[in-house]
């Protein structure tokens, strides 16, 4: 990237005359751009920002432009064009409401493969509290790494020394990642797609850490569980994160608790539950609700130990929302 944050400075000095919410982002996100070991993190939230349904995310230099319709990115392309034009390469996205049924062409209007500018990147090296994480911002919908899990990462860093993790839903094995860097004796990563857990090795190797086959595990994560429930195994920490609506098929409205049910069946005595949702629509008190009734079926008792929300730093909250979107609990089972 150029001279990326002399420019955001320069735009705001320019921004008298008519608002720049997004020159005026990247000014309120001067801190995260200073910290060295960090080079990911969402450079505009425009739900809460001044541009609804429009955000721009960060990945060393190269931008990630999500717009939720053609019309919102249409209306927002100048500033974008202007404000940005510092950084390598942009891409954009443009989200279809029920987007885990895109495919082929659809998929290639939405996330088109080559960049608004720019040369092409495929793969591009994003840090986040010195770990590396390998973006592929040309990959479709989702680039590899979601931003607002930053503060659970960490915490996976500073909390994982010699547990047995399993990571559910593990994508990219962002997750696993970070619990092995913190010393996790073990981290079982399990994900429906052998493409994203053989990103997710990519990441491992990134980071120098030791990378067992039998530790990328292929299949859905109700057939696993059923598995390591009757066959005795448990683990220290059991990673939860599903997608709000999978083809697999999944529904959190409808499975959460079920999930819940399921994942707290293979938690050890005095080990951990973390789940997570990013469904926008569910409340904190639902989803405490959801993971209530799943522990109460798997006949165990859960102590709240953890809780987070995106973070506020560069997900501020939107005028109006009542409750953040992103729901996540650690909870420590008896
Ligand atoms: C929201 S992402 C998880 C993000 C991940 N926890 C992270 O923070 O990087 C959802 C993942 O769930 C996987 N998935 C969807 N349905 C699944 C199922 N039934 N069993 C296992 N994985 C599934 C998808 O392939 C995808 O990688």
């Amino acid at each position: 990237m150029r001279s990326c944050w002399r420019s955001a400075v320069a735009t705001r000095s320019s921004s008298i005359s008519r608002p720049r919410p997004i020159g005026d982002a990247r000014w309120r996100r001067a801190e995260l751009g200073a910290q060295p070991d960090l080079t990911a993190y969402r450079l505009f939230h425009g739900d809460a920002e001044g541009a609804p349904g429009l955000a721009i995310d960060r990945y060393a230099e190269v931008v990630v432009v999500h717009a939720d319709s053609a019309a919102v990115l249409e209306r927002w392309l100048p500033e974008i064009r202007e404000d940005l034009r510092d950084f390598a390469s942009a891409y954009v996205k443009v989200h279809p409401r029920r987007a885990s049924r895109l495919t082929g062409q659809d998929m290639q209007q939405a996330a088109p493969a080559a960049p608004l500018w720019g040369l092409g990147v495929h793969d591009v090296e994003a840090i986040e509290g010195g770990v590396r994480y390998l973006v592929r911002p040309d990959a479709g919908l989702s680039v590899g790494l979601f931003l607002d899990m930053r503060d659970v990462r960490a915490w996976l860093r500073g909390n994982a020394r010699g547990l047995s993790v399993l990571n559910l839903f593990a994508y990219t094995c962002s997750f696993g990642v970070s619990a092995s860097l913190g010393g996790a004796r073990r981290v079982l990563n399990l994900d429906l797609s052998r493409a994203y857990l053989e990103w997710g090795k990519h990441n491992y190797r990134l980071n120098r850490l030791t990378l067992d086959e039998r530790d990328f595990v292929y299949g859905d994560a109700f057939d696993w569980l059923g598995r390591f429930a009757r066959r005795g195994e448990r683990f220290d920490l059991v990673i939860v994160d599903p997608p709000s609506f999978s083809s697999s098929p999944f529904s959190v409205t409808r499975d959460y608790p079920r999930l819940a049910e399921a994942a707290a069946r293979v938690v050890a005595p005095t080990g951990i539950l973390l789940a997570a949702t990013n469904h926008a629509g569910t409340s904190d008190e639902r989803f405490e609700a959801w993971l209530q009734n799943g522990l109460t079926r798997a006949g165990r008792h859960g102590q709240l130990a953890q809780r987070w929300h995106e973070p506020s730093a560069d997900f501020p909250l939107a005028p109006g929302r009542t409750h953040p979107y992103l729901k996540v609990r650690a909870l420590v089972l008896d």
